[in-house]
C-alpha cells in the first residue's frame, strides 16, 4: 500500500460560507488554526472513535487541540473522555447561556486537549436554525487552537455539509462494506453540489443548469465534468471558476475497520471513481484495522491510544497521523515514521487519565 507523505498541513483558509439566502460569513478564523471536519455518510463507520484518537494523538505531538462534537442529533464524543454528563455543551452556547463557544470548552487531563461537547439533551438540536448554524460556524472558526477537529453525524444534512466544507480537506471515514462506500460517495457528491451552488448562488442561469443536471444525474449518474461543460455553454467564466473550486477541494479518505489487504486495494478504486465522476481528488490517508481493543476502550470511555497504546488500532492511528496526514512532531522528539515511539508517549500519558 502506498501512503502519500505530506509536510505538516499548512492551514488552508476555509472559504467564506454563504447560505441559501446569500449571507456571507466573515472569515474570523484564528490565523493559524487548521480545521478538520470528520464525516462519512454512513452511520457507525468510526467517525467519533477516530476523531477522539486523532485529536489525542495531535495533542501528544505537542499541538493545542479542540474537539467539537458537531453530531447535532447524536452527540457522544464526550464519552471517549469519561464525561458522562458534561456540565457545559453546545446547547449551553446555542441557548445563549454563554456568549462564546470557547466558554463551553471542557478541559481533559492533557492541557493541550479541550472539548466542546455536543448538546443532544436539547430537543431539536439535530435541526438547528440557519442562524444558529451560522453562529456556530463563526465561533468554531474563531477558536484558538492549532487544530480544531469536528466530529460530524451520519448523513448529508445541510448542517453537516456546511460544517464539513468549512475546510477543503475534511476527513471522510469509510469502512470496507459496499454500503459504506456508497454512502461516502453520496456524501462527497452532496458536498460537491453544495459547494457549486454556494459558489454560483448569485448566478441564476448557472444555478438553473446545476439544478437541471442534478435532477438528471439522479436518474443516470452524470459526471461533474459534463456538468462543467454545460455550465460553460451558458457562462464560460463560471465554468473556469467551478473547475478551480473542484481542484481546490481535496477531501481525505480514511478507511476504518479494515480486515484484509483487499479492503485497502478497494480504496484505490474508490479514489479513482470519485476522480472520474465527481472531478474531485480524494486523498487516501491510510487505514485503521478492525480491532477489539477499540471496543474495550469504548467500554472504558477512553481513546484506545490510552487504554491499549501498543494495539494494532493505536499504531494505525499514529501511522495515519504522522504519515497519511503528514503531521510532524512539534516537540522534535522523533521523526515521522517513528510512530512506535508515540506509543511510549501515549503509555506515559495514560497514567494521568
Ligand atoms: N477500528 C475499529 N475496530 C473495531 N471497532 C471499531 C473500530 N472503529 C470503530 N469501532 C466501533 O464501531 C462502533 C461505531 O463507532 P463510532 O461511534 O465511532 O462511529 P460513528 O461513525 O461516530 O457513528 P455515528 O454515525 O453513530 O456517529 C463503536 O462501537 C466503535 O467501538
Ligand atoms: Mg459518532
Amino acid at each position: 500500500m502506498t501512503v502519500q507523505l505530506r509536510p505538516l498541513p499548512s492551514p488552508r483558509r476555509p472559504q467564506p460560507t454563504a447560505d441559501e439566502s446569500n449571507v456571507i460569513v466573515l472569515d474570523t478564523q484564528a490565523p493559524s488554526t487548521v480545521i478538520w471536519p470528520v464525516a462519512g455518510g454512513k452511520g457507525g463507520t468510526g467517525k467519533s472513535t477516530l476523531t477522539a484518537n486523532i485529536g489525542l494523538g495531535l495533542s501528544l505531538l505537542g499541538y493545542k487541540v479542540i474537539l467539537v462534537d458537531g453530531d447535532l442529533g447524536g452527540a457522544d464524543l464526550h464519552l471517549f473522555f469519561n464525561q458522562v454528563s458534561p456540565p457545559r455543551s453546545l446547547s449551553t452556547f446555542l441557548t445563549r447561556e454563554v456568549d462564546q463557544l470557547r466558554d463551553v470548552l471542557l478541559p481533559t487531563p492533557n492541557a493541550n486537549l479541550r472539548l466542546a461537547c455536543g448538546g443532544s439533551e436539547l430537543v431539536g438540536m439535530a435541526s438547528i436554525s440557519h442562524g444558529a448554524k451560522m453562529k456556530l460556524i463563526r465561533h468554531i472558526r474563531s477558536l484558538d487552537a492549532d487544530f480544531v477537529l469536528i466530529d460530524l453525524g451520519a448523513g448529508s444534512a445541510y448542517n453537516t455539509l456546511d460544517i464539513f466544507t468549512l475546510a477543503e480537506d475534511g476527513i471522510v471515514v469509510c469502512t470496507p462494506e459496499p454500503q459504506a462506500r456508497v454512502d461516502a460517495y453520496g456524501f462527497i457528491k452532496n458536498t460537491v453540489y453544495r459547494k457549486l451552488r454556494r459558489l454560483f448562488r448569485k448566478n441564476e442561469p448557472v444555478i438553473d443548469v446545476i439544478g437541471e443536471f442534478a435532477r438528471e444525474a439522479g436518474r443516470r449518474s452524470g459526471r461533474v465534468s459534463d456538468l462543467m461543460c454545460r455550465v460553460g455553454d451558458v457562462d464560460p467564466v463560471a465554468m473556469e471558476e467551478g473547475r478551480q473550486m473542484l481542484t481546490d477541494y481535496q477531501p481525505r479518505l480514511l478507511l476504518n475497520r479494515v480486515r484484509s489487504r483487499r479492503h485497502i486495494d478497494e480504496a484505490d478504486r474508490f479514489v479513482t471513481l470519485v476522480r472520474e465522476y465527481l472531478s474531485t481528488e480524494l486523498e487516501y490517508v491510510g487505514y485503521v484495522r478492525n480491532d477489539d481493543k477499540i471496543l474495550d476502550a469504548c467500554e472504558r470511555c477512553r481513546p484506545v491510544m490510552l487504554t491499549s497504546p501498543k494495539s494494532a488500532a493505536a499504531s494505525d492511528v499514529y501511522n495515519v497521523l504522522m504519515n497519511g496526514l503528514g503531521v510532524s512532531d512539534r516537540l522534535h522528539r522523533f521523526e515521522s515514521k517513528q510512530h512506535r515511539k508515540l506509543a511510549q508517549v501515549a503509555k506515559a500519558e495514560a497514567k494521568f487519565w
